[in-house]
Protein backbone atom coordinates (compact mmCIF):
# COMPACT_ATOMS: atom_id res chain seq x y z
CA UNK A 1 0.00 0.00 0.00
CA UNK A 2 1.61 3.41 -1.14
CA UNK A 3 0.21 5.43 1.64
CA UNK A 4 1.85 2.93 4.65
CA UNK A 5 3.81 4.71 7.39
CA UNK A 6 6.14 2.64 9.09
CA UNK A 7 7.15 3.32 12.61
CA UNK A 8 9.52 2.32 15.10
CA UNK A 9 9.33 -0.58 16.95
CA UNK A 10 7.21 -0.36 20.10
CA UNK A 11 5.93 3.25 18.74
CA UNK A 12 8.89 4.70 20.57
CA UNK A 13 8.54 8.89 20.08
CA UNK A 14 5.57 8.21 18.26
CA UNK A 15 2.68 11.19 18.91
CA UNK A 16 -0.34 8.80 18.02
CA UNK A 17 -2.40 11.37 19.71
CA UNK A 18 -3.12 14.49 21.62
CA UNK A 19 -3.90 14.27 25.40
CA UNK A 20 -4.73 17.63 27.75
CA UNK A 21 -4.35 15.31 30.90
CA UNK A 22 -0.22 15.37 31.48
CA UNK A 23 2.79 15.61 29.83
CA UNK A 24 6.28 14.84 30.27
CA UNK A 25 7.28 18.35 29.17
CA UNK A 26 9.58 20.15 26.88
CA UNK A 27 11.75 20.45 30.45
CA UNK A 28 11.20 16.79 31.76
CA UNK A 29 8.75 17.84 34.24
CA UNK A 30 5.48 16.08 34.74
CA UNK A 31 2.84 18.11 34.68
CA UNK A 32 -0.56 16.86 35.64
CA UNK A 33 -3.02 19.43 33.61
CA UNK A 34 -0.23 22.00 34.00
CA UNK A 35 1.34 21.81 37.02
CA UNK A 36 4.08 20.20 38.19
CA UNK A 37 3.71 16.46 39.95
CA UNK A 38 6.10 16.89 42.32
CA UNK A 39 4.63 20.40 43.27
CA UNK A 40 1.78 18.59 43.91
CA UNK A 41 2.84 15.96 45.65
CA UNK A 42 4.51 18.55 48.00
CA UNK A 43 1.38 20.92 48.60
CA UNK A 44 -2.01 19.23 47.65
CA UNK A 45 -3.64 16.10 48.74
CA UNK A 46 -4.01 12.74 47.18
CA UNK A 47 -7.93 13.41 46.89
CA UNK A 48 -7.08 17.31 45.40
CA UNK A 49 -4.80 15.86 42.85
CA UNK A 50 -7.15 13.16 41.49
CA UNK A 51 -9.87 15.37 40.92
CA UNK A 52 -7.68 17.90 39.08
CA UNK A 53 -6.45 15.12 36.68
CA UNK A 54 -10.49 13.85 36.08
CA UNK A 55 -12.02 17.04 36.27
CA UNK A 56 -9.07 19.20 34.85
CA UNK A 57 -9.00 21.79 37.81
CA UNK A 58 -8.32 21.95 41.17
CA UNK A 59 -11.65 21.34 43.31
CA UNK A 60 -12.80 23.98 45.50
CA UNK A 61 -13.90 23.28 49.06
CA UNK A 62 -17.76 21.65 48.09
CA UNK A 63 -16.54 19.98 45.14
CA UNK A 64 -13.35 18.66 47.07
CA UNK A 65 -16.12 17.50 49.67
CA UNK A 66 -18.39 15.98 47.28
CA UNK A 67 -15.63 14.11 45.41
CA UNK A 68 -14.42 12.64 48.81
CA UNK A 69 -17.72 11.61 50.07
CA UNK A 70 -18.59 9.55 46.64
CA UNK A 71 -15.10 8.27 46.89
CA UNK A 72 -16.04 7.16 50.39
CA UNK A 73 -19.10 5.92 50.51
CA UNK A 74 -18.40 3.34 47.99
CA UNK A 75 -15.38 2.16 49.59
CA UNK A 76 -16.83 -0.71 51.02
CA UNK A 77 -16.96 -4.46 49.14
CA UNK A 78 -19.86 -7.15 49.67
CA UNK A 79 -19.78 -10.58 51.46
CA UNK A 80 -20.02 -12.47 48.45
CA UNK A 81 -16.64 -10.40 46.77
CA UNK A 82 -15.03 -11.48 50.18
CA UNK A 83 -15.59 -15.23 49.68
CA UNK A 84 -14.48 -15.60 46.19
CA UNK A 85 -11.51 -14.07 47.25
CA UNK A 86 -11.22 -16.96 49.88
CA UNK A 87 -11.93 -19.62 47.16
CA UNK A 88 -9.38 -17.74 44.66
CA UNK A 89 -6.63 -17.33 47.52
CA UNK A 90 -4.01 -16.49 45.47
CA UNK A 91 -0.82 -14.80 45.85
CA UNK A 92 -0.74 -12.15 43.52
CA UNK A 93 -2.79 -9.63 43.86
CA UNK A 94 -2.43 -8.09 40.62
CA UNK A 95 -4.45 -11.34 39.23
CA UNK A 96 -7.12 -11.61 41.92
CA UNK A 97 -7.55 -7.26 41.54
CA UNK A 98 -7.89 -7.96 37.46
CA UNK A 99 -10.31 -10.77 37.94
CA UNK A 100 -12.19 -9.04 40.44
CA UNK A 101 -12.52 -5.67 38.24
CA UNK A 102 -13.49 -7.72 35.68
CA UNK A 103 -16.12 -9.55 37.10
CA UNK A 104 -18.08 -6.33 38.14
CA UNK A 105 -21.54 -5.89 37.22
CA UNK A 106 -21.86 -3.47 33.93
CA UNK A 107 -24.95 -1.94 33.14
CA UNK A 108 -25.35 1.27 30.22
CA UNK A 109 -25.84 4.44 32.36
CA UNK A 110 -23.51 6.44 34.34
CA UNK A 111 -20.07 5.44 33.37
CA UNK A 112 -18.33 8.00 35.92
CA UNK A 113 -20.20 6.80 38.38
CA UNK A 114 -18.82 3.40 37.72
CA UNK A 115 -15.33 4.82 37.55
CA UNK A 116 -15.31 6.15 40.74
CA UNK A 117 -17.23 2.64 42.31
CA UNK A 118 -13.37 0.98 40.69
CA UNK A 119 -11.77 3.49 42.41
CA UNK A 120 -13.00 3.53 46.03
CA UNK A 121 -13.17 -0.60 45.89
CA UNK A 122 -9.73 -1.62 44.47
CA UNK A 123 -7.71 -0.56 47.34
CA UNK A 124 -10.42 -2.39 49.63
CA UNK A 125 -9.92 -5.68 46.69
CA UNK A 126 -6.02 -5.79 47.34
CA UNK A 127 -5.79 -5.37 50.63
CA UNK A 128 -8.79 -8.42 51.22
CA UNK A 129 -7.56 -10.57 48.60
CA UNK A 130 -3.94 -10.28 50.64
CA UNK A 131 -6.35 -11.08 53.83
CA UNK A 132 -7.64 -14.21 51.83
CA UNK A 133 -4.44 -15.40 50.50
CA UNK A 134 -2.59 -14.74 54.29
CA UNK A 135 -5.26 -16.01 56.42
CA UNK A 136 -5.67 -12.86 58.17
CA UNK A 137 -8.74 -11.20 59.18
CA UNK A 138 -10.22 -8.25 57.30
CA UNK A 139 -9.37 -4.54 58.53
CA UNK A 140 -11.26 -1.19 58.19
CA UNK A 141 -9.86 1.46 56.66
CA UNK A 142 -8.82 4.16 58.83
CA UNK A 143 -7.79 7.78 58.46
CA UNK A 144 -8.97 10.87 56.80
CA UNK A 145 -8.30 10.57 53.11
CA UNK A 146 -7.96 8.09 50.13
CA UNK A 147 -4.55 7.13 50.78
CA UNK A 148 -4.47 7.10 54.50
CA UNK A 149 -6.99 4.63 54.56
CA UNK A 150 -5.37 2.34 51.62
CA UNK A 151 -1.93 2.79 53.62
CA UNK A 152 -4.08 2.05 57.25
CA UNK A 153 -4.67 -1.59 55.63
CA UNK A 154 -1.74 -2.97 53.97
CA UNK A 155 0.89 -1.07 56.26
CA UNK A 156 2.51 -2.49 59.11
CA UNK A 157 5.09 0.45 59.18
CA UNK A 158 4.90 3.90 61.38
CA UNK A 159 1.41 5.20 60.84
CA UNK A 160 3.05 8.56 61.25
CA UNK A 161 4.55 8.30 57.52
CA UNK A 162 1.29 7.49 55.72
CA UNK A 163 1.72 11.13 54.30
CA UNK A 164 5.15 9.89 52.48
CA UNK A 165 2.95 6.87 50.82
CA UNK A 166 0.20 9.60 49.68
CA UNK A 167 3.33 11.52 48.18
CA UNK A 168 4.26 8.59 46.43
CA UNK A 169 0.34 8.06 45.70
CA UNK A 170 -0.01 11.04 44.44
CA UNK A 171 3.03 10.86 41.67
CA UNK A 172 1.48 7.48 40.51
CA UNK A 173 -1.30 9.13 39.49
CA UNK A 174 -0.59 9.75 35.82
CA UNK A 175 1.70 9.77 32.51
CA UNK A 176 -0.04 10.40 29.74
CA UNK A 177 0.44 7.05 26.92
CA UNK A 178 2.50 4.84 29.13
CA UNK A 179 1.74 1.53 28.09
CA UNK A 180 -1.46 0.71 29.98
CA UNK A 181 -3.17 3.92 29.78
CA UNK A 182 -2.88 3.27 25.76
CA UNK A 183 -4.16 -0.01 26.37
CA UNK A 184 -6.93 1.51 28.07
CA UNK A 185 -7.60 3.85 25.17
CA UNK A 186 -7.40 1.09 22.44
CA UNK A 187 -10.12 -0.44 24.07
CA UNK A 188 -11.87 2.66 25.28
CA UNK A 189 -11.94 3.75 21.62
CA UNK A 190 -14.10 0.05 20.20
CA UNK A 191 -16.98 1.70 22.79
CA UNK A 192 -16.36 -0.48 24.83
CA UNK A 193 -17.49 0.23 28.82
CA UNK A 194 -15.19 1.19 31.48
CA UNK A 195 -15.10 -1.87 33.48
CA UNK A 196 -13.80 -4.10 30.23
CA UNK A 197 -11.63 -1.14 29.65
CA UNK A 198 -10.07 -0.66 33.32
CA UNK A 199 -9.51 -4.88 33.19
CA UNK A 200 -7.35 -4.55 29.99
CA UNK A 201 -5.35 -1.56 31.60
CA UNK A 202 -4.60 -3.65 35.10
CA UNK A 203 -3.66 -6.39 32.58
CA UNK A 204 -1.12 -3.99 31.06
CA UNK A 205 0.31 -2.19 34.06
CA UNK A 206 1.05 -6.05 35.44
CA UNK A 207 4.15 -6.69 32.96
CA UNK A 208 7.63 -6.45 34.38
CA UNK A 209 8.54 -3.86 31.72
CA UNK A 210 5.95 -1.39 33.45
CA UNK A 211 4.28 -1.56 36.71
CA UNK A 212 5.55 -4.92 37.59
CA UNK A 213 9.08 -3.57 37.75
CA UNK A 214 8.76 -2.01 41.65
CA UNK A 215 8.01 -5.19 43.07
CA UNK A 216 11.53 -7.08 41.64
CA UNK A 217 13.47 -4.03 42.89
CA UNK A 218 14.38 -5.54 46.17
CA UNK A 219 15.06 -8.89 45.67
CA UNK A 220 18.26 -7.46 44.28
CA UNK A 221 18.82 -4.31 46.53
CA UNK A 222 18.96 -7.24 49.46
CA UNK A 223 22.03 -8.60 48.30
CA UNK A 224 24.17 -5.33 48.01
CA UNK A 225 25.62 -4.37 51.21
CA UNK A 226 28.42 -1.83 49.74
CA UNK A 227 29.93 -0.29 46.59
CA UNK A 228 31.55 -3.65 45.40
CA UNK A 229 28.18 -5.48 45.83
CA UNK A 230 26.28 -2.87 43.47
CA UNK A 231 29.32 -2.72 40.74
CA UNK A 232 29.49 -6.69 40.62
CA UNK A 233 25.72 -6.66 40.47
CA UNK A 234 25.42 -4.35 37.71
CA UNK A 235 28.19 -5.53 35.58
CA UNK A 236 26.90 -8.75 35.56
CA UNK A 237 23.22 -8.22 34.60
CA UNK A 238 25.00 -6.06 31.77
CA UNK A 239 26.86 -8.45 30.51
CA UNK A 240 24.17 -11.09 30.37
CA UNK A 241 22.50 -8.54 28.76
CA UNK A 242 19.57 -8.63 31.24
CA UNK A 243 17.23 -5.95 32.38
CA UNK A 244 17.67 -4.44 35.65
CA UNK A 245 14.00 -2.88 37.47
CA UNK A 246 13.93 0.17 38.06
CA UNK A 247 16.13 1.80 35.24
CA UNK A 248 15.49 3.16 32.29
CA UNK A 249 12.53 4.89 30.36
CA UNK A 250 10.96 5.61 27.05
CA UNK A 251 10.64 9.31 27.91
CA UNK A 252 12.75 10.15 30.43
CA UNK A 253 16.43 9.65 29.20
CA UNK A 254 18.49 12.11 31.58
CA UNK A 255 16.03 12.01 35.01
CA UNK A 256 12.86 10.68 35.72
CA UNK A 257 11.69 13.51 38.50
CA UNK A 258 9.35 11.12 40.30
CA UNK A 259 12.40 9.26 41.41
CA UNK A 260 14.72 12.29 42.18
CA UNK A 261 11.28 13.00 44.19
CA UNK A 262 10.79 9.85 45.98
CA UNK A 263 14.96 9.42 46.89
CA UNK A 264 15.35 12.68 48.38
CA UNK A 265 11.94 12.06 50.34
CA UNK A 266 13.85 8.77 51.77
CA UNK A 267 17.47 10.97 52.06
CA UNK A 268 14.72 12.84 54.35
CA UNK A 269 12.68 10.42 56.66
CA UNK A 270 14.93 7.16 56.14
CA UNK A 271 19.09 8.13 55.53
CA UNK A 272 20.40 5.14 56.62
CA UNK A 273 17.65 2.79 55.23
CA UNK A 274 20.18 -0.43 54.45
CA UNK A 275 18.02 -0.41 51.08
CA UNK A 276 18.32 3.23 50.31
CA UNK A 277 21.63 2.78 50.64
CA UNK A 278 21.83 0.31 48.64
CA UNK A 279 19.58 2.19 45.58
CA UNK A 280 21.88 4.91 45.94
CA UNK A 281 25.15 2.91 45.02
CA UNK A 282 23.07 1.40 42.11
CA UNK A 283 21.53 4.08 40.96
CA UNK A 284 25.16 6.29 40.60
CA UNK A 285 27.33 3.07 39.12
CA UNK A 286 24.37 2.22 36.37
CA UNK A 287 24.27 5.87 35.70
CA UNK A 288 28.41 6.12 35.14
CA UNK A 289 28.58 2.65 33.72
CA UNK A 290 25.31 3.55 31.02
CA UNK A 291 24.44 6.75 31.63
CA UNK A 292 20.91 5.46 32.70
CA UNK A 293 18.97 6.76 35.15
CA UNK A 294 16.30 5.53 38.08
CA UNK A 295 12.80 5.45 37.77
CA UNK A 296 10.28 5.85 39.96
CA UNK A 297 9.72 1.96 40.71
CA UNK A 298 13.53 1.90 41.85
CA UNK A 299 12.71 4.38 45.05
CA UNK A 300 9.07 3.93 44.90
CA UNK A 301 10.02 -0.36 46.51
CA UNK A 302 12.70 1.37 48.76
CA UNK A 303 9.99 3.55 49.98
CA UNK A 304 7.35 0.88 50.29
CA UNK A 305 9.48 -1.74 51.83
CA UNK A 306 10.25 1.05 54.24
CA UNK A 307 6.66 1.70 55.39
CA UNK A 308 6.14 -1.52 56.05
CA UNK A 309 4.12 -2.53 53.02
CA UNK A 310 4.24 -5.84 52.12
CA UNK A 311 5.89 -6.66 48.63
CA UNK A 312 2.64 -8.52 47.30
CA UNK A 313 1.29 -4.79 47.45
CA UNK A 314 3.69 -2.49 45.11
CA UNK A 315 2.22 -3.53 42.33
CA UNK A 316 -1.59 -2.75 43.51
CA UNK A 317 -0.78 0.58 44.90
CA UNK A 318 0.35 1.68 41.48
CA UNK A 319 -3.13 0.58 40.11
CA UNK A 320 -4.97 2.14 42.95
CA UNK A 321 -3.56 5.28 42.09
CA UNK A 322 -3.07 4.96 37.97
CA UNK A 323 -6.56 4.17 37.98
CA UNK A 324 -7.50 7.85 38.12
CA UNK A 325 -5.53 8.21 35.35
CA UNK A 326 -7.30 5.79 33.35
CA UNK A 327 -10.52 7.75 33.99
CA UNK A 328 -9.64 10.54 32.71
CA UNK A 329 -7.89 8.81 29.65
CA UNK A 330 -11.23 6.84 29.11
CA UNK A 331 -13.35 10.02 28.95
CA UNK A 332 -11.22 12.42 26.81
CA UNK A 333 -10.81 9.33 24.14
CA UNK A 334 -14.51 9.13 23.72
CA UNK A 335 -14.69 12.75 23.14
CA UNK A 336 -12.85 12.63 20.03
CA UNK A 337 -13.13 8.87 19.28
CA UNK A 338 -11.69 7.02 16.33
CA UNK A 339 -10.97 3.47 16.65
CA UNK A 340 -7.30 2.68 17.64
CA UNK A 341 -6.41 -0.04 14.55
CA UNK A 342 -2.79 0.72 13.35
CA UNK A 343 -1.71 -2.18 10.31
CA UNK A 344 1.20 -4.38 10.03
CA UNK A 345 4.04 -5.48 7.88
CA UNK A 346 3.34 -8.89 6.44
CA UNK A 347 6.34 -11.24 7.03
CA UNK A 348 4.75 -14.99 6.87
CA UNK A 349 4.56 -17.29 2.99
CA UNK A 350 3.20 -15.67 -0.18
CA UNK A 351 -0.16 -16.72 -0.86
CA UNK A 352 -0.04 -20.51 -1.84
CA UNK A 353 -2.45 -23.34 -2.25
CA UNK A 354 -3.49 -25.78 -0.21
N1 LIG B 1 18.74 -2.26 32.43
C1 LIG B 1 19.77 -2.41 31.58
N2 LIG B 1 19.80 -1.80 30.38
C2 LIG B 1 18.76 -1.06 30.04
C3 LIG B 1 17.65 -0.87 30.89
C4 LIG B 1 17.68 -1.52 32.13
N3 LIG B 1 16.68 -1.38 33.00
N4 LIG B 1 16.75 -0.07 30.30
C5 LIG B 1 17.26 0.25 29.12
N5 LIG B 1 18.47 -0.36 28.95
C6 LIG B 1 19.35 -0.23 27.81
C7 LIG B 1 18.86 -1.08 26.64
O1 LIG B 1 19.36 -2.36 26.70
C8 LIG B 1 19.38 -0.27 25.49
O2 LIG B 1 20.78 -0.50 25.40
P1 LIG B 1 21.54 -0.55 24.01
O3 LIG B 1 21.31 0.79 23.39
O4 LIG B 1 22.96 -0.81 24.40
O5 LIG B 1 20.90 -1.66 23.25
C9 LIG B 1 19.21 1.17 25.93
O6 LIG B 1 19.30 1.14 27.35
C10 LIG B 1 17.88 1.78 25.50
O7 LIG B 1 16.85 1.03 26.08
P2 LIG B 1 15.50 0.61 25.38
O8 LIG B 1 15.18 -0.80 25.74
O9 LIG B 1 15.53 0.97 23.94
O10 LIG B 1 14.47 1.56 26.10
P3 LIG B 1 12.93 1.49 25.91
O11 LIG B 1 12.47 2.90 25.88
O12 LIG B 1 12.52 0.61 24.78
O13 LIG B 1 12.43 0.74 27.25
C11 LIG B 1 11.92 0.37 29.50
C12 LIG B 1 12.07 1.41 28.40
C13 LIG B 1 10.95 -0.74 29.08
C14 LIG B 1 11.36 1.06 30.75
C15 LIG B 1 13.32 -0.22 29.81
O14 LIG B 1 14.18 0.81 30.22
C16 LIG B 1 13.26 -1.33 30.83
O15 LIG B 1 12.99 -2.49 30.48
N6 LIG B 1 13.49 -1.00 32.15
C17 LIG B 1 13.39 -2.01 33.19
C18 LIG B 1 11.94 -2.20 33.63
C19 LIG B 1 11.45 -1.03 34.46
O16 LIG B 1 12.11 -0.56 35.38
N7 LIG B 1 10.21 -0.60 34.14
C20 LIG B 1 9.54 0.49 34.87
C21 LIG B 1 9.32 1.65 33.93
S1 LIG B 1 8.72 3.04 34.81
C22 LIG B 1 7.11 2.74 35.10
O17 LIG B 1 6.45 1.95 34.45
C23 LIG B 1 6.48 3.52 36.22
Amino acid sequence: MSDEIIVPKGLANVVVDSTSIATTGASGNLLYRGYRAVELAEKKTFEETAYLIVNGKLPDKEELSRFRNELFSNMKVSKEVLDIMKIIKEHDIMRNIRSMVSLYPYAKGNDQSLFTQMEAKLPLLSAYSASAFLGTPVKEPTGEGFSQKFFSLISNGNSKNWRSFEKLMILYLEHEFNASTFALRVSASTLTDPVSAVTSALATLKGPLHGGANSEVLTYLGSIENEADAKKFIEGKLERKEKIMGFGHRVYKKKDPRAQFVREELGRIAPKDPKYVAAEMVENYMFEKKGLPANVDLYAAVLMDYLGINEMFYLPVFACSRIFGWNAHYFEQLKDNKIIRPASSYSGPEERGL
